[in-house]
């Protein structure tokens, strides 16, 4: 399969976008499962969802579902959704709260730490502890439930992360509840999701309400990150950011950028700056709609973005956050899943001007990713020239071929 990738990798040009096959062929997207998407550590979900025992819900991927279910006070479980007799889904509705995991198909149950427990008329030489539910790696890191499809030993989990501590600790992540949750299946493959997330060039013409909230020599010089704009336009923006980087670390916030480059093993990414003056939250007048999150002192007019891996996103502003999913399912088919975090001790939230911003630039980001499948399918397509505002998608195309050891010429 990677033969595949390395023949259609020397046709790839730095600085263009890749060929036709990247984008919907159904070889590539199996050696993308197999070489890139099973051996990263994804983020599934937040522990909100699986607060007390027996509760689960389904995260679907490639031709995957992974059940996710508490067992104890202490241990969220992941198992292949696959039952040993006969390999039915042993779960069928998208989430739920159960004392045991039963097949529907000829009842074989299992418990919430996957042992079988009961298989009806089995011959005397069967084995019921040989037969527990395959289990999938997972880890949870500050309220967030990271699962790696990885057949043997995954990547070290805190070589990858454990330096994210002090950021994910002051905006309350282990503690935070989920406020809202919408999901927006988008008809293309997954680079085209991360492609668009990974540049601001596209945020003049087709975000208004993100644009309203933010600087526009912000989006310019770091409309997607550290390193997504050009040198000049950093240059301009860097008194604003540091004036207001003073004013921030007076208020307790950590700082500091990560701009981890291709070769690293999850592409992170960490931007803090500030959104646009006089607003103290993303929302459409720039009041908060929540109470201040985690351990902050007063509003700072700050934002985070931090992205654990191109798959998972997270963008926080001071009083809520929203987790981007980014799920491959198939060749031209992914998983968009927001969920909006607010404290966990937030009495009262105003849900419609919390998700006002994301839910409009996400179902945005929807139509014009779709529209771009849908002209990348042409047989006129060929690759494109990308400007001085996309160059992390350069950066993200480079890391995803030095994952079957390639570079583009
Ligand atoms: S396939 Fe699950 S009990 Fe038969
Ligand atoms: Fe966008």
């Amino acid at each position: 399969m990677s033969d595949l990738i390395r023949r259609l990798a020397a046709g790839v040009r730095l600085g263009y976008s890749l060929p036709q096959p990247f984008y919907c062929d159904d070889g590539v997207f199996e050696a993308d499962m197999a070489r890139v998407i099973g051996r990263k550590w994804l983020v599934a979900g937040h522990v909100d969802r699986v607060r007390n025992k027996g509760d689960y819900f389904l995260y679907p991927i490639g031709s995957e579902s992974i059940i996710i279910v508490r067992s104890d006070a202490s241990t969220i479980n992941a198992f292949y959704n696959v039952c040993r007799h006969r390999g039915s889904l042993v779960c069928t509705k998208p989430e739920g709260q159960a004392a045991r995991l039963t097949c529907a198909y000829h009842a074989w149950s299992y418990g919430l730490d996957g042992a079988l427990l009961a298989a009806r008329l089995m011959p005397g030489d069967f084995v019921r502890e040989e037969h527990g539910l395959h289990r999938c790696h997972v880890r949870v890191f500050h309220g967030f439930i990271f699962i790696n499809l990885a057949a043997d030993e995954p990547e070290d989990f805190d070589a990858a992360f454990a330096d994210l501590a002090p950021h994910l600790d002051f905006h309350g992540f282990a503690d935070a509840k989920i406020a809202h949750r919408e999901s927006y299946p988008t008809e293309a493959n997954w680079k085209l999701i991360v492609e668009n997330f990974v540049e601001c060039y596209h945020c003049v013409p087709s975000h208004p309400e993100f644009c309203s909230m933010h600087p526009p020599d912000a989006l310019v010089a770091f409309g997607a990150g550290p390193s997504s704009g050009p040198d000049d336009a950093v240059e301009r923006y860097r008194p604003t950011l540091e004036a207001w980087e003073r004013r921030a670390a007076s208020l307790g916030r950590p700082l500091g950028s990560i701009d981890d480059g291709p070769g690293s093993s999850h592409l992170r990414l960490l931007l803090q700056r500030t959104i646009r003056a006089g607003y103290e939250s993303e929302t459409p007048d720039g009041r908060p709609a929540s109470r201040l999150m985690g351990k902050r002192r007063d509003f700072d007019q700050g934002r985070m973005y931090l992205s654990f891996s191109p798959f998972t996103q997270v963008v926080a502003t001071n009083d809520f956050a929203v987790l981007f999913l980014f799920t491959p399912l198939g060749p031209t088919r992914t998983g968009v899943d927001l969920y909006w975090l607010v404290d966990g001790r937030a009495a009262e939230v105003d849900v419609e001007r919390m998700i006002w911003g994301w839910d409009r630039t996400t179902r945005q980001d929807k139509e014009i990713t779709e529209n771009n499948q849908r002209g990348i399918l042409s047989t006129r397509y060929a690759p494109g020239r990308y400007s001085d505002q996309e160059r992390r998608v350069v950066t993200f195309q480079q890391w995803y071929l030095a994952q079957y050891g390639c570079a583009p010429a």
